[in-house]
């Protein structure tokens, strides 16, 4: 479908100007191979793009849902000002302890908190508990959840939140979606384009393959 050769040259060349990696993420990176998590973080780039999206909109409160090993926290927590603060949400307790321990590594344990347990269990339990809204939502866990994060996450937003969802072009399938996955993922790409209270686009990112990243602004009305 594409010259895939020709975009992996162009996100290296991205990457060695603009995303250059540091001890911190080259640590992160290889404790989580260590400790056996799947390599499916975002791709340096894509962690520059997240953290100059936070930047962009000056973010104090970040919301992660999908940690891994916390190489996209990294990049997010490090747009924060000093009293900023990021929430990450992770299933597994196995990779919210390899996190933590990366986090720490990178001088951030005061800033993210990790938090172990489904998704959709602990956003309704900061919902009931009037946690403050955020101002950048990362939706990065199971895709089937999505749809459910979206509704959840704009509870937790003010206008001017800025939802951020990866993997919504799944590889490429959500164009002519032939598994449950996909047409999930699809459903989400047709309702965040549609939803009246979000302003959206989704954007292609170049890792193994092209996939995508969503950006949605909440509306100030
Ligand atoms: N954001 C990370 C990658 C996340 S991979 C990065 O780019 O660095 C997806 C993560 O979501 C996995 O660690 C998986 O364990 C977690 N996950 C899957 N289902 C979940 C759920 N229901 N609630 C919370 N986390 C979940
Ligand atoms: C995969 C990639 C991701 O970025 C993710 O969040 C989950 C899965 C994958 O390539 O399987
Ligand atoms: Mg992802």
């Amino acid at each position: 479908m594409m010259d895939e050769a020709v975009l992996e040259a162009l996100d290296a060349y991205v990457e060695c100007l603009f995303a250059p990696q540091d001890e911190a993420l080259e640590f992160t990176l290889s404790a989580s191979r260590r400790a056996g998590l799947p390599d499916i973080q975002v791709s340096p780039a894509e962690g520059r793009l997240l953290q100059l999206l936070a930047l962009m909109v000056g973010a104090g409160r970040i919301l992660e849902i999908g940690t891994l090993g916390g190489y996209s926290a990294i990049h997010l927590a490090r747009a924060l000002p000093d009293v900023g603060t990021m929430v990450s949400l992770e299933a597994s307790a196995h990779h919210a302890e390899v996190a933590r321990a990366n986090i720490e590594h990178a001088g951030l344990s005061e800033k993210v908190e990790v938090r172990t347990g489904d998704a959709r269990k602990l956003l309704a339990r900061m919902i009931q508990d009037g946690e403050e809204p955020f101002d950048v939502v990362f939706i990065d866990a199971d895709k089937r959840g999505y749809p459910e994060y979206l509704e959840l996450s704009l509870t937790l937003s003010h206008p001017g939140t800025l939802i951020l969802a990866d993997n919504t072009f799944r590889g490429g399938a959500v164009v002519q979606p032939a598994d449950e996955t996909s047409r999930v993922l699809h459903e989400f790409n047709l309702s965040l384009a549609r939803d009246p209270r979000l302003d959206s686009i989704l954007i292609p990112v170049v890792r193994e393959r092209v996939d995508g990243l969503s950006i949605a602004r909440v509306k100030n009305i």
